[in-house]
Order: C-alpha cells, then structure tokens, then sequence
C-alpha cells in the first residue's frame, strides 16, 4: 500500500462516517441510557435496602443470557443508590480463583497479594478493606459487584466454591460489628448450575434476579433511542421495526441488536445510500459470517463436530429443532477415524456450550414415554457452519443430496413410464428401496 491508496482509504471511511451525527451513540461497551428495565433495577434496589430493616441479604444472583441488560442495569444501580458503598468486579480476566481475589482487591484500591500467601489472606485483605471503606464513607452496606462469575468457575483446582464460602462468612463476621455486606454475583448461568457445596448454598440462600431475554419491544425503545443520537438523519421506522425483529426473534441480545444496527449503517454509508432493510440483511449475514467464524476457529475438534452434526442434521432433513440423542448420532458417524468419540454427556455439555454462544437455542419437549428431552436448533444458517468448519466437506455434502433428490425424482418419472409393465416396475420398486436405504445410511437420519 502507498500513501495515496490510505489517503483514499481514509476518505472512504469520511464517507462511510457520514450517516453518523455522533457515533458513540452506537458503543456497546455500556449504555449511558437505560431503556426500560425498571423492574429489574427495583427489585435489585429492593433487595439490597432491605438492610434498612435488618434484612440484609448477603447474596443476589443476578443471571440471564447475554446482553440482556444485567451489567448495565447493576452498574446503574451501583453508581445511583446513595445508601450504600459499591464495588464493581469484573472477574472475565481472570483465570484462577487467586487472579479473582487479586481483581477485587486492585478494585478495592488494594494492592496484590502473592501468590505464596494464597486466597485465604487474599480473602481476609478484602475483609479488612471493606471494612475499611464503611468506616471512611460512614455507610452500613457494602455491596460487592462480581461480574462475570461464572469465570470463578473454570478453575475447579482452585476451590472456587470455598472463595464463594470465605466470602459469605466476611459479611458473617462484619455484621458483629454492626455492618453489612451484599455480594451480587452477575452470571449467564443460574447459580444452581454451579459446583457448589452444601454449607455454601444455604448461607447464600435463594435470592435472584432473572433477566429474560428482551422482546421486540424492548429491543425497538432501545434502537429508538440509540437511532435519534447517533443518524444524522432519521431512520426510517420500519428500519428499526426490522431491526428489532430479527434480533428478538433470533436472540434479544441488545449490544447484538445495537451492533447490527451500526453495521447496517456502516455498510449504507460506504454505498452512499440511505439506509434500508437491505443494509441490515447484509449486515445480518456479515456478522452471523464473523461470529461464527471467530467461535468456530477459536474451538476444539469435537465442539466443531458437535456443532457440525447439528448443521448435517439441520440440512439433510429440512427440520430445525432436534434431540440431543440424534446430535450425538450425527457426530458419532462424523467424527474422525481415529478420533475417539466423548461421551453422551460431555456431547451434551458442548451443547449447552454451543447454546451459551449463541449459534443455537433450545427447548424441552417432550419425547413421549421417554418424559421430557433438551432439543437444539441452530440460531444461523447451516450453511454459514458448514462453510466456517469445512467448506469442502460442506460443499460435497451439497452435491451429495443433490444427487440423492435428483435420482429420487428421476425414479418418479421412470416409475409412471414403467406402471404398465409389471417386471419394470418391480424393478422400480425394488431400486426406489435401495436408494431409499442408501439415504438413511447416508444422513443418518433414523
Ligand atoms: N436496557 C438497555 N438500554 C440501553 N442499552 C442497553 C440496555 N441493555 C443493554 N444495552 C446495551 O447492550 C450492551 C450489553 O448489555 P449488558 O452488558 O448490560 O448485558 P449483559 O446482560 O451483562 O450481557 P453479558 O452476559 O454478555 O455480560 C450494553 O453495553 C448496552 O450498550
Ligand atoms: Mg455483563
């Protein structure tokens, strides 16, 4: 690249800039407005003032999928309440329950404790602080923000569920000298998912706050507001309408719906054009593209045959929802030769996880006598799967039911030529079976 190329490169993003009267309007890195979501923010703000009363409680798990306002709804509350002293976590860089501790305490205004001295002084450091921090302030509650918790939980060597215990017994040990701690524990996964032991469930007892994913609704208020700061012009509503649409239908993850909403804007402004639902259709698929290529290539061989055989199942079959137990078959009959196949159950954990990064959904349904099973279907299109993990193993599995469907319906044609000769249309019969039993050997279907 030469000076003039940049120069010219930089002039087209001038253009594509254009649309945008202040584009920050667009971050998804907080929300300096809050649409909607009272409910949340008062029954947040309801649990944690019930100290008032001597109702302290020492933990509020707050979970829901992502991007459903949690972090967003907790930091406003934290920054607004005057009653009581906040910290705000967030424990998504850490990568051990000791790096947790260490993150609270840098939040604290502490400095790290090494290693060698281990959780437990880390624990007692944050005990010392917070009471600290009540006795300058002069205020009775301290709530302890842990965003990101579930990150505590990847180090099972680490012992998190006895950092969780530690924890609860500092708000034990504070409430002797007549002050209180609030630990609000911010999650995609509801606490009981988590491995924790028995004298740690019932000391954080059963206080929760789920936020569901968004509605249409919600998620056009949001895109109103975010659309009236960010355009230079207004966008027409039917833009937004649709907008809303796709991503309440597909997640009601708001920070996707603000993202696809400026990719779509992005993309009219590089063309000159006034944005429209088109934009937003290849913006859809530009950043389905993008999501699912980073999760994909950032993934383990069996995860990738999991999703791959939700793909297969999805694409040979036409159906969009299905069990667990024919995922599991698909990629018993996809896997590698020598790839030793995991188990049943960590399948269906990779399936949960697949479920976690949005490139699919589930449901219960019923399965008969069988009583009640988890069924997947892809958030994406197939196709965006099978050209992100093989595009040639894809691409001849296209060819490959082209040629079945194609060889069906040419044995429809033969088959009324051949109704008056009896001996033909045994012939018939008896080809149409054995394609018939190819297919179910090739898809795997049954
Ligand atoms: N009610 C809302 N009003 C305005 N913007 C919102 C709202 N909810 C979410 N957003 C936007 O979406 C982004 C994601 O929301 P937030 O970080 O609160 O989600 P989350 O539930 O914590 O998701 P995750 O589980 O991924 O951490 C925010 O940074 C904000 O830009
Ligand atoms: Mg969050």
């Amino acid at each position: 690249m030469n000076k003039k190329e940049l120069d010219r490169m930089i002039a087209g993003m001038g253009q594509e800039d254009s649309v945008f009267s202040d584009k920050s309007a667009l971050d998804t890195f907080g929300a300096s407005r809050i649409i909607g979501r009272d409910e949340k923010a008062v029954e947040l703000v309801r649990v944690l003032l019930g100290y008032r009363k001597g109702l302290a409680v020492p933990f509020v798990s707050v979970y829901g999928r992502s991007g459903c306002g949690k972090s967003s709804v907790v930091r406003f509350v934290c920054d607004n309440i005057d009653d009581v002293k906040c910290c705000f976590v967030n424990l998504r860089k850490a990568k051990t329950v000791f790096g947790c501790a260490n993150l609270v305490l840098a939040e604290l205004g502490e400095p790290n404790v090494k290693n060698a001295q281990g959780v437990g002084i880390a624990t007692d450091r944050i005990g010392d602080a917070v009471a600290k921090s009540l006795e300058a302030s002069g205020k009775k509650l301290f709530v302890l923000v842990l965003d990101e918790l579930d990150a505590l939980f990847l180090d099972k060597r680490g012992r998190p569920s006895d950092f969780v215990y530690n924890l609860v017994t500092l708000e034990e040990k504070l409430r002797k000298t007549g002050r209180m701690m609030c630990i609000v524990g911010i999650s995609n996964n509801v606490m009981t998912e988590f491995d924790l032991d028995d004298r740690v469930r019932s000391r954080i007892g059963t206080s929760e706050i789920f936020f569901e994913a968004y509605s249409k609704k919600d998620v056009l208020g949001i895109l109103k507001d975010r659309a009236r700061r960010a355009f230079s012009e207004n966008v027409d509503s039917a833009v937004l309408e649709y907008c809303a649409e796709m991503s309440s239908s597909e997640h009601g993850d708001a920070r996707r719906a603000v993202d696809l909403l400026r990719t779509a804007a992005e993309i009219a402004g590089r063309k000159a054009e006034r944005l429209s639902k088109t934009h937003v259709d290849l913006a859809s698929k530009q950043m389905q593209k993008d999501r699912v290529g980073l999760i994909v290539s950032t993934s383990s061989y069996h995860f990738r045959a999991a999703v791959m055989a939700l793909a297969r199942l999805t694409f040979l079959s036409g159906d969009s929802w299905h069990s667990t137990s024919s995922v599991y078959k698909q990629y018993r009959m996809i896997l590698r030769k020598e790839a030793k196949p995991l188990t049943y159950r960590r399948v269906s954990e990779l399936l949960v996880e697949l479920q976690n990064t949005g490139i699919a959904m589930s449901q219960t349904a019923s399965s008969g006598r069988h009583g009640y099973g988890t069924q997947y279907r892809l958030a994406v299109s197939p196709e965006s799967i099978g050209m992100a993990v093989d595009p040639n193993w894809w691409e001849s599995l296209i060819a490959r039911k082209a040629e079945f469907e194609a060889g069906n319906s040419l044995h429809g044609l033969l088959g009324n030529f051949g109704r008056k000769n009896y001996g033909l249309a045994a012939l018939q019969k008896r080809n149409k079976e054995m394609r018939r039993d190819n297919w179910r050997k090739f898809s795997g279907l049954d």
